[in-house]
């Protein structure tokens, strides 16, 4: 057999090779054939013995039977990939004609619409808003939420907020007037007024029923400042009132008592709207919230000067506000997580 009749002979089995093993190993038939200790490599070192005249003949042919095999392995090599493409293709196939499963999108609670309205309320009158662990913590100290609020220990007025406490001087927070007090210490009144909201969470140890819950919400405001007077809080109280009522809502103001203001006041808020033609013995009033001018005591120990300052203050019942206005009879819908409750309240409408 001459040098190209074996070459040949080689090209032909490679090309069976490929064809029959499907080439699952493309690199090991490489290497049979046109590797250093391969085939066709073998061969060729034959052509030392090749007559001069005919070596250049011999070495196309040599040439192109390389070439073949190697375009085969290639051809191969692509044929395997598409397959493999196809494959993975085929089994990531999406059927865009399935029904899909409706993600359940989360909502706002009913009760933090009703304190983002009255924050943004606030927000827009230039208030600063105080939700911060540091100046409003929900674990407080019996100080702050009570001595500095005008309640010393002894205070018979101590028994309107019965309190969970956690060691004698440290108590959950039966209200969110203490709010008032870290505040106030601390602001500059060189920067001008204060004007703060304190929106939060609240503990009694009340055993729970249709109108009480151990944990409610309060959103405290605080307005300090030079020749603040009565004026001011009706005009306030007036104003956060029909934003959440409606503007042809009123209020009025009855004399009350909180031991950090003085004079108190408790604010109705008319159930109907009032127009000019409403008769004054025809409004209904409803009770929404306490307020008062801050009793100079409070004033003298946050450190402020009550000849100088003067202050109004007031604490107003989220949950008391979604209660009235969507005639939920039993304040404790609003901690059961109640899908078929909160449901409701959702603002997107589905
Ligand atoms: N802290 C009072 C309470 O929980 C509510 C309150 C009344 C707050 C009058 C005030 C206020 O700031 O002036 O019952």
């Amino acid at each position: 057999m001459t040098l190209i009749e074996e070459l040949q002979a080689l090209a032909k089995q490679a090309r069976a090779d490929l064809k029959e093993k499907r080439a699952e190993n493309l690199d090991q038939i490489r290497v049979a054939y046109l590797g250093k200790k391969g085939k066709v490599t073998a061969a060729l070192k034959a052509m030392k013995d090749v007559d001069p005249a005919d070596r250049k003949t011999v070495g196309q042919v040599g040439n192109q039977v390389r070439q073949e095999i190697q375009g085969l392995i290639e051809e191969q090599k692509q044929a395997q990939a598409e397959k493999a493409l196809a494959k993975q293709l085929a089994a990531e196939t999406v059927d865009v004609t399935l029904p899909g499963a409706k993600p359940r999108l989360g909502n706002r609670h009913v009760l933090q619409q009703i304190m983002d309205e009255i924050e943004g309320h606030f927000l827009g009158l230039g208030y600063q808003v105080i939700d911060d662990p540091i100046d409003s913590p929900e674990i407080e100290t019996d100080e702050y939420n009570f001595e500095r609020e005008n309640l010393p220990k002894d205070h018979p007025a101590r028994d309107m907020q019965d309190t969970f406490y956690v060691t004698p001087e440290i108590l959950l927070r039966t209200q969110t007037s203490p709010v008032q007090s870290r505040v106030l210490e601390k602001h500059d009144f060189s920067k001008g007024p204060l004007k703060m909201i304190a929106p939060g969470k609240v503990y009694r140890r009340d055993t729970d029923d249709a109108t009480h819950s151990h944990q409610f919400h309060q959103v405290e405001g605080l307005v300090v400042g030079k020749n603040i007077t009565m004026a001011d809080l009706k005009g306030t109280l007036l104003s956060i009132m029909q934003e959440l009522f409606g503007e042809k809502h009123q209020i009025r103001l009855r004399p009350s008592y909180f031991p950090f203001t003085e004079p108190s006041v408790e604010v109705d808020v008319s159930w109907d709207e009032v127009t000019a033609d409403t008769k004054p013995e025809d409004i209904r009033w409803i009770e929404v919230l306490g307020a008062g001018m801050t009793h100079p005591n409070v004033l003298k120990m946050d450190g402020v000067d009550p000849e100088e300052y003067a202050a109004f203050a007031f604490g107003l019942g989220p949950d008391r506000f979604a209660m009235l206005k969507y005639g939920v009879e039993d304040i404790r819908q609003f901690y059961l997580n109640d899908m078929r409750f909160l449901d409701q309240f959702n603002e997107r409408g589905n």
